[in-house]
């Protein structure tokens, strides 16, 4: 069935070069959507942007390191500039680290690292999208967090930490703005089949063993894939959860059950 909820609909989605973030973006552009495609990796990116102009749909690429005030700024001022307005934002760029080591031995630039992109680049993602959000009378934003935002994930605290501060951000930024027309939730995904979780820290491509063991970790004993992250985000920027806001809710094959 297709469906063209956001037709006329802006819709800006960060990290949109790989995983949750590029499968958002083609989600959206499959329903009418002009997207904002807001990337690190420019090869990423514009790749991403080819991809939604091959789905007929409207588009423009922008370089954006989030762990960057100025970037993220200049990122939604030119999304504005070029389409008017700003309706939905998905923030899924954010980072997992390269190290796995307990808390006291953690090293402290992989922890600055992982705080500045994961929180503080959330955070001025969403400054700058509120801002805009409140010129127009509206909007819905979903920040992708983690299960790691809700529980611990043993050898890897700053990313832990800093998905339990996106949590806290949303909620926080949930109540401030919930009488004026913008929505605020967050998804707290498990093991979903991406670049990230295949060849970065955990290495699950080359890993049987733990790929075995990330598998078991939901109820349903497969990884989600990223489209099905994207699915419940677009149910989150849509009219149909008008009273949904605040949320941190899992996307996890029954394994908070
Ligand atoms: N894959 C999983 O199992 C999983 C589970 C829970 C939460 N998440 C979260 O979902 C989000 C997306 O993860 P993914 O698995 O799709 O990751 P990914 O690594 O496959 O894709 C992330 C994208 O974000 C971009 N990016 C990284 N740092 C950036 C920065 N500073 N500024 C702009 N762009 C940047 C990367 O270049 C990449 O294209 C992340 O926030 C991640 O923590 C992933």
């Amino acid at each position: 069935m297709s469906r063209n909820r956001f037709d006329s609909k802006v819709c800006l989605v960060t990290g949109a070069g790989a995983g949750i973030g590029r499968a958002t973006a083609l989600a959206f552009a499959r329903e009418g959507a002009t997207i904002v495609v807001a990337e690190l990796n420019p090869d990423a990116g514009k790749t991403t942007l080819d991809e939604v102009l091959a789905l007929g749909g409207k588009g423009l690429f922008v370089p954006v390191d989030i762990a960057h005030q100025e970037q993220v700024e200049h990122m939604v001022s030119v999304a504005v500039a070029t389409f008017g307005r700003l309706d939905c934002a998905v923030n899924s760029a954010g980072i997992a680290g390269t190290v796995s080591q307990p808390t006291h031995e953690y090293p402290e630039a992989d922890w600055l690292l992982m705080l500045s992109v994961n929180l503080t680049g959330t955070w001025y993602c969403m400054k700058a999208q509120l801002t805009q959000m409140l010129k127009q009378g509206g909007g819905t934003i979903v920040n992708i967090a983690s299960a790691a935002g809700l529980r611990g994930q043993p050898e890897n605290v700053p990313y832990a930490a800093s998905k339990h501060g996106v949590v806290g951000l949303t909620r926080t930024a949930a109540i401030e703005y919930a009488t004026k027309n913008i929505r605020i939730n967050a998804l707290c995904p498990t093991a979903i089949e991406t670049p990230m979780l295949m060849e970065g820290r955990r290495k699950l491509a080359y890993n049987p063993e733990a790929r075995e063991k990330a598998i078991n970790y939901q109820a349903m004993k497969r990884m989600g894939q990223p489209g099905e992250v994207a699915d419940v985000a677009l149910w989150l920027c849509s009219g149909e959860s008008s009273f949904m806001t605040g949320h941190a809710l899992p996307v996890d094959g029954g394994a908070f059950a």
